[in-house]
């Protein structure tokens, strides 16, 4: 692969610092599609290319060296392709012999990511594009809006259940008078913390956009007549910011029904918000009706930085064949774009892949052809080139 660009000099200082990441397996085979896209958008950005992913993980007992954080730091905003990431246990056996035992432990780089820089919203729009062979109906439109850092995923497990807590627990919660006489070792518990402030963020994150592009509804998705008090607060919250949204209408469902009312009326639907592992568990329900993961593009958006990426992982399989879709990764460019405020260059990305996937002469093996990862991201800058010559 070519590099992007020449490194800009001082006097040719780029108007945007952009951070690539390509990490692990198909990650770098899609980075490249990108690559090819950004190349045809002349987009007026310097690219810093750094380290993340499992190589560096066995080689240096760190999937997330300090030094690419530090990059990250000078970058405006960065695009991550995907990394291969497995638990402790497995990854303590890949770590180079002479490492082990140094006390190093494993932990996802995207989470850490997430974490570091409090990119606390996750949006992940699913549109299904006309022609699309794999769409489950055509006109679908939702965007999920995922809580990033808390939730159920907010990492406070506990296994053995410690003494001091179950005692407590047991003088304060009626509940948990069942589990009085199961031994510690044999209860594991994990806390889902929620709090105001993050309830508020990613549910006025989500009234802003729907309201910004015309959206009707916006729908949380929880259980609160099970889980009362973290559901009942997203709930409450909802309301609350709703109140200064008033074309828009908040709907409430349940995370269970609303699976199954996606599938049976998936155009009823819009813009979704949820808690972390809600979310998390919508949105490849709603990956799947616009065509799979080749197709689903993401953003992790803090308050001053954010990081793009495809929703789909490093598939080892297909590592390095240039067989994988690079769609998800043209549309996370596409975000990353209007994330910048590059409005019309969003479009134009939008645009050219839309009129691909349209005429179907090039198609990835998931949409039962057989063009490659590359052939399909020339053909979506050749149509990037086409429209800037008729505008
Ligand atoms: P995956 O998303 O990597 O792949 C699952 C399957 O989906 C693939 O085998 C392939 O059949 C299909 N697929 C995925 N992307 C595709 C594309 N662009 N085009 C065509 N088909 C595509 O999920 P899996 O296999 O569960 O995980 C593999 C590794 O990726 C694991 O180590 C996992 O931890 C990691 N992962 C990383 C993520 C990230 O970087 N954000 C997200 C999800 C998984
Ligand atoms: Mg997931």
């Amino acid at each position: 692969m070519q590099p992007l660009q020449e490194k800009a000099t001082v006097t040719d200082v780029a108007k945007y610092k952009i951070a690539i990441l390509p990490g692990d397996g198909i990650g770098r085979d899609v980075m490249d599609a990108a690559r090819i896209v950004l190349r045809r958008l002349r987009l007026d950005a310097e690219y810093l290319e750094g380290d993340i992913g499992w190589e560096f993980w066995r080689s240096e007992g760190d999937p997330l060296p300090q030094r690419t954080l530090r990059m990250l730091e000078q970058t405006d905003v960065c695009l991550m392709g995907a990394i291969t990431s497995k638990p402790n246990y497995e990854a303590q056996l890949e770590l180079d012999p002479r490492l082990r035992g140094g006390g190093y432990e494993y932990y996802s780089p995207i989470v850490r990511l997430r974490q570091e820089f409090n990119l606390h919203t996750n949006i992940r729009p699913c549109k299904s594009y006309r022609g699309n062979p794999l769409n489950y109906r055509e006109g679908i439109d939702i965007v999920v809006f995922r809580e990033n850092t808390e939730g159920l995923y907010s990492g406070v497990e506990f296994h053995p259940l410690p003494q001091e807590l179950k005692a407590w627990l047991l003088e304060h919660h009626q509940k948990m008078r069942r589990f009085e006489s199961t031994p510690a070792d044999e209860i594991a518990v994990s806390m889902r913390i929620m709090t105001k402030k993050a309830c508020n963020k990613i549910l006025t994150g989500a009234f802003e956009y729907a309201r910004k592009r015309n959206y009707r509804t916006v729908t949380v998705v929880e259980k609160p007549n099970i889980l009362r008090e973290t559901g009942g607060l997203m709930l409450r919250e909802a309301r609350e910011v709703a109140k200064r949204y008033p074309e828009i209408r908040l709907q409430e469902k349940n995370i269970d029904a609303v699976c199954m009312w996606l599938l049976k009326n998936p155009l009823e639907y819009s813009v979704l918000v949820a808690e972390n592992l809600f979310g998390d568990i919508v949105s490849d329900l709603c990956a799947q009706l616009i065509g799979g993961l080749g197709f689903a593009p993401s953003g992790n958006i803090g308050d001053d930085y954010a990081v793009f990426e495809p929703v789909h992982g490093s598939a080892p399989k297909y590592a390095g064949q240039y067989r994988a879709n690079p769609l998800a990764m043209i549309l996370s460019v596409m975000m990353m774009l209007e994330y910048l405020g590059e409005y019309s260059l969003a479009r134009d990305v939008e645009k050219a892949v839309a009129d691909v996937i349209a005429e179907g002469k090039v198609r990835t093996y998931d949409m039962g052809g057989s063009s490659s990862t590359l052939e399909m991201a020339n053909a979506v800058a050749d149509k990037i080139s086409t429209q800037s010559k008729k505008a």
